[in-house]
């Protein structure tokens, strides 16, 4: 199987989401209800209206809308509590408030409670279709960035191994290039980098495939067994050896034998190891016997052999003998670029196996992940993506569920501000910190439709501070501005 590092192939365009997104209109009034009604559906919404709070909470709650639309004031509840509440509960659920009053301080409470937009009531209807179709295309685009994202990692895919970064192309093409011709490999890294699944992979491209593929785990075998689990024992070498057995290494005859965990094999056997390597010969316990084995040695360690070597607990010949060719993978910190290419293809999977209609995260599920310290590498980033879906009741994962999935650790997210595109992922990353600040300002003043004051709340400076910031940053005339009232 030709191996197509660094060839990014053409992906395929996915189609628009298949379901309509869900909107939840929520007003005391039902000629506004109406009103707005009639406009989503036109601009590819499904609609669900109520026109009580406890009603809209009941409705979210049996079936998650991606968009809620609120009224701030209403017999039941106010606007705020409810939005309050949907944020903590569907955290997935976009929430739009509708005011009569043009207050700025309930405005700037909205955003800051999680709201995405905030708009006067009577509608500036061309506002209203432009919010609406700015948000149904961002559902779908967010869907398309996972639909894509797993596309690409699927086809840069190694023998089950994804990585898109340079790092772990290099590493699968390196694999590709000694597979056929090494003998003896050690593939070192922290737990959950993948170790075992490079060890397959190199079985899988090399000449052995059709042959054995045998594991033992190092760390699994007690002491006084190492050495007849490695070469075997004759019939009665020692009491309970009932029974003649084969070892690993004859089992492996003509394939693959993988030493799991290598480091964990005590000093004893360490020396009849290397003799086994040395000479391709291996002697059952209890016979005098020399046996011919070729076999392909792939050894995996989670440990700092170096280290190990010079605190005298692991051998220094054996170390060199495994250490001709050493395939390291890089802890998933080292490599951010993989997450979302991972969780894309985790998420999409899992979806599949669920029956889940999940096709996205929440920019602050992103953020999360995407900034989050993942010790336990891939293994933990797949099961923290699998227990999020299990948790999700909607179309997106968002920050909740992800915190859910966690457990009492989760990290902080590296950022409070709500990123509404998810585009800018990159930027929040890796770009410098004069570029975010202009992306988040600028973000923040679509948020509030371009009221410098309420942004200026937002933001935490001043008026003053905010038009300074505008000019350094070239945004003077870039930057969105209140529409002009209409009055109907
Ligand atoms: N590059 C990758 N692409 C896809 N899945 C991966 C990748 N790396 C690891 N995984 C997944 O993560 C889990 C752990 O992988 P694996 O068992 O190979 O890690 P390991 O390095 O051997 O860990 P440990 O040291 O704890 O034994 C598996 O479910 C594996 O499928
Ligand atoms: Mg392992």
């Amino acid at each position: 199987m030709p191996h197509r590092a660094a060839i990014i192939m053409p992906v395929p365009v996915p189609k628009p989401l298949a379901a309509r997104p869900l909107l939840l209109v929520v007003d005391d009034e039902p000629p506004v209800l109406k009103v707005v009604e009639r406009l989503a559906a036109k601009g590819g919404f499904d609609v669900v209206t109520c026109t009580s709070g406890a009603e809209a909470m009941r409705t979210l709650r049996r079936k998650p809308a991606d968009l809620a639309m609120v009224d701030l004031r209403m017999p039941d509840i106010n606007g705020l509590d409810l939005l309050r509440q949907i944020r903590t509960s569907v955290p997935g659920c976009e929430v739009i408030l509708m005011t009569a009053y043009g207050a700025v301080d309930s405005a700037v409470e909205a955003i800051k409670l999680g709201a995405r937009e905030y708009l006067t009531k009577p509608f500036d209807f061309d506002r209203l279709r432009r919010v609406l179709s700015d948000i149904r295309l961002e559902l779908e685009r967010r869907a398309q960035v996972v639909a894509l994202e797993s596309e690409v990692a699927r086809q840069l895919e190694f023998c089950g191994m994804l990585g898109r970064s340079a790092v772990m192309q290099e590493v699968f093409s390196l694999i590709q290039r000694l597979a056929p011709h090494a003998k003896v490999v050690l593939i070192s890294g922290e737990t959950g980098t993948g170790k075992e699944l490079a060890a397959r992979a190199f079985h899988h491209v090399g000449t052995r495939r059709a042959r054995p593929f045998v594991t033992i785990n190092c760390s699994a075998v007690v002491d006084t067994l190492f050495e007849s689990e490695l070469f075997g024992h004759v019939r009665g070498a020692f009491t309970g050896a009932i029974e003649a057995k084969v070892g690993v290494f004859e089992a492996a005859h003509g394939g693959t034998l993988f030493l799991d965990e290598v480091g964990e094999l005590p000093l004893s056997v360490q020396a009849k190891l290397l003799r086994a390597l040395e000479h391709g010969e291996v002697q059952r316990v209890g016979s005098l016997q020399q046996k011919r084995v070729d076999v392909t040695v792939v050894a995996a360690t989670n440990r700092d052999l170096r280290g190990e070597v010079a605190a005298g607990r692991f051998r220094g010949d054996l170390f060199y003998r495994l250490n001709v060719v050493e395939v390291i993978l890089p802890p998933l910190r080292d490599r951010r670029e993989d997450i979302p290419y991972l969780t894309a293809v985790f998420m999409r999977d899992c979806a599949a196996r669920m029956h889940k209609p999940i096709h996205g995260f929440t920019p602050a599920a992103e953020r999360l992940l995407f900034g989050a310290r993942w010790e336990g590498n891939v293994r933990e980033l797949k099961n923290v993506v699998e227990r999020a879906c299990m948790l999700t009741d909607g179309s997106l994962v968002s920050e909740r569920e992800l915190v859910g999935a966690f457990g009492p650790d989760t990290p902080a997210p590296p950022s409070r501000a709500r990123a509404a595109d998810v585009q800018q992922r990159n930027v929040e990353s890796t770009a410098p910190l004069d570029e975010i600040e202009r992306a988040h300002i600028l973000e923040v003043l679509r948020q509030v439709s371009g009221n410098r004051m309420a942004a200026a709340k937002v933001l935490g400076i001043s008026r003053r501070a905010l038009y300074r910031r505008l000019e350094r940053h070239q945004l003077s005339d870039e930057a969105p501005r209140p529409a002009p009232r209409r009055i109907s």
